[in-house]
């Protein structure tokens, strides 16, 4: 759903602040337990679940989680997560989504992997870097400045400067700067049809940075129309009220799009260089000029100053960021709360930093179990956090052939874990479901045997999760193998448990059990760390 706060912008930034429209918290919502709001913030802001020691400080006192999310509000993976939560708006890490590869550009030993990855990548770099440095949201579509990896700064017109990962760029070519716009991928990734005429790619502008999807706009057909008859089409385009309710805007949008018109999808000479030649094509496509829903404009550049300029622009941040980090659409319910979110991110000067603080200090966030079936506010975990909170865990990244697999769509489980390509699945899954529950389980067993072999194998100063048990123990409840398994469920779960437990007796059991037929500590230690890995909790947050 989409919500406008027009009435907020009367507000002017300098002004008092958040305290424009009512709460509206329903009365039952009860507050989440400080442990999970930890965990909560921990895996939305680093992408981990929290320390041990960060456990500790939020039991000793549980305004500590307070603190500790503004520490990790600066942790260095806080760009990275933002990258991550926001490629399911840009839906630009796609596989299905490109016509070309390393191949095309004689590149044989770079694997479509990293290909990809370079890619896709490359606006959510740049959203990374903007959220990072507290850059004002409005670089998005204004910036002068690029990201490029190396492989892209090789095979693209950038003059980059020096460095192995994402260093800042320049276009060389002719092309205007307006931050992620004037990036190939995106168009790359949203391309035109001759008789699309660019619409696409102006509806996804409007979507991605306004919030506004065309295509949820009701359209009234107009069954005198023959849709064969190109004329016919070009002139009801323009005055048909059916189709000027959006063409009125999107065309003009369109316009600006020209000098990323390409006539050969497959060819790299076609796609890799900006044409300004072709900036007044819009004349033989459609007749309409470049201009902003009434403003005239002439190129990318004034497109991505007008984004900026407008109201919309920031609301539609806000509103990102909210359904983003709460995991749920937007209701209308939550319109004072998004006023309470613009104002904060207005006063923190348009940082992203500012918004997603607000977002996480709101009583929607922390809400805990509500007490009738009204909604049980628990998040799924995205295919990304899965694979970076196991990796925390237990140092297990699931790839093949350099494919991280719970990032491919093509080759990994991407969208069989609930993930979104934007091909076969636009919106990330919000309810646990079949194929999710098997991939969780396939990477529970696999990460699980892989840290139960490295932990034993190691002192147990330098393991990762095993921490407490005596490698020649064999017996699961022996006061090491106890030890252990309370500890397992603090760090996986944050939960503090008894010795006498009836989860630490069962999985005490389990070890053993796997114990007389493996005759092997690895073995069982794999068996009960793969069933604590599987637990719902780590995918509900
Ligand atoms: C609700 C908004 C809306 C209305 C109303 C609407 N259109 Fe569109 N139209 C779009 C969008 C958005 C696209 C681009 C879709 C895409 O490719 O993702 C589009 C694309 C088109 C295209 C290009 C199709 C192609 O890809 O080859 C034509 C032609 C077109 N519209 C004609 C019309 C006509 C004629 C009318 C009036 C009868 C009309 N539209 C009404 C939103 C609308």
């Amino acid at each position: 759903m989409v919500i406008h706060l027009w009435l907020a912008c009367a507000t002017p930034p300098e002004g008092p602040p958040a305290t424009t429209g009512t709460p509206t918290t329903p009365e039952a919502v009860v507050a989440m337990d400080p442990a999970r709001v930890a965990i909560r913030a921990s895996l939305d802001l680093r992408g981990v679940r929290p320390s041990i020691e960060e456990f500790d400080r939020v039991a000793a006192d549980p305004a500590a989680v307070d603190e500790l999310v503004e520490e990790w509000l600066h942790d260095l993976r806080f760009g990275s997560r933002m990258a991550d939560l926001w490629s399911e708006v840009y839906l630009t890490r796609s596989e299905a989504a490109y016509y070309v590869g390393p191949d095309d550009y004689g590149l044989y030993d770079v694997s479509g992997a990293d290909f990809l990855h370079s890619v896709g990548d490359q606006p959510l770099r740049m959203l990374a870097r903007i959220a990072d440095e507290d850059r004002p949201w409005t670089e998005l579509v204004t910036a002068d400045w690029t990201l490029a990896d190396p492989l892209l700064g090789q095979i693209w017109p950038l003059e980059r400067e020096e460095g192995d990962g994402w260093t800042e760029a320049r276009w060389t070519d002719a092309r205007p700067d307006a931050g992620v716009l004037s990036s190939n991928t995106l168009w790359w990734r949203y391309t035109s049809t001759d008789s699309n005429a660019n619409r696409k790619r102006a509806n996804q502008i409007s979507r991605i940075f306004l919030c506004e999807d065309y295509l949820v706009r009701p359209i009234e057909f107009d069954r005198a129309l023959d849709l064969l008859d190109e004329e016919a089409v070009l002139t009801a385009l323009q005055t048909n009220p059916a189709c000027l309710n959006c063409h009125a805007s999107l065309d003009p949008l369109a316009g600006y799009l020209y000098g990323f018109w390409y006539y050969d999808y497959y060819s790299v000479a076609d796609l890799t260089e900006y044409h300004p030649e072709r900036e007044l094509q819009w004349g033989d496509q459609t007749g309409v000029p470049p201009g902003y829903f009434g403003s005239p404009g002439f190129t990318l550049k004034d497109l991505g100053r007008q984004l900026a300029a407008d109201n919309r622009f920031a609301e539609c941040a806000v509103e990102q960021a909210t359904h983003l980090l709460l995991g749920r659409d937007l209701v209308l319910d939550d319109t004072g709360r998004l006023v309470q979110h613009r104002e904060a991110f207005i006063q923190g000067g348009a940082t992203l930093r500012a918004l997603v603080r607000s977002v996480i200090a709101s009583p929607e966030y922390r809400a805990g179990d509500v007490d009738d079936a009204v909604s049980v506010p628990w998040k799924l975990a995205s295919a990304d956090l899965l694979a970076s909170q196991i990796e925390d865990l237990t140092g297990f990244r699931w790839t093949t052939d350099g494919y991280d697999l719970l990032q491919s769509a093509d080759v990994g489980f991407r969208t069989l874990a609930g993930g979104a390509d934007g091909y076969y699945a636009t919106k990330g899954a919000t309810l646990p479901n079949a194929t999710l529950v098997l991939t969780h389980e396939r990477l529970a067993e696999a990460a699980a045997a892989y840290v139960a072999a490295t932990d034993l194998a190691l002192d147990p100063t330098e393991r990762r999760l095993l921490v407490d048990v005596d490698a020649a123990e064999t017996s699961g409840s022996a006061p090491s193998s106890v030890r252990q398994l309370q500890t397992l469920h603090l760090r996986l779960f944050g939960k503090r448990v008894a010795e006498t437990d009836p989860e630490v007796v069962e999985l005490a059991a389990l070890y053993d059990d796997v114990f007389a037929i493996q005759q092997d500590p690895t073995s069982a230690w794999a068996a009960v760390v793969s069933a604590l890995l599987r637990d719902p909790d780590l995918l509900l947050y």
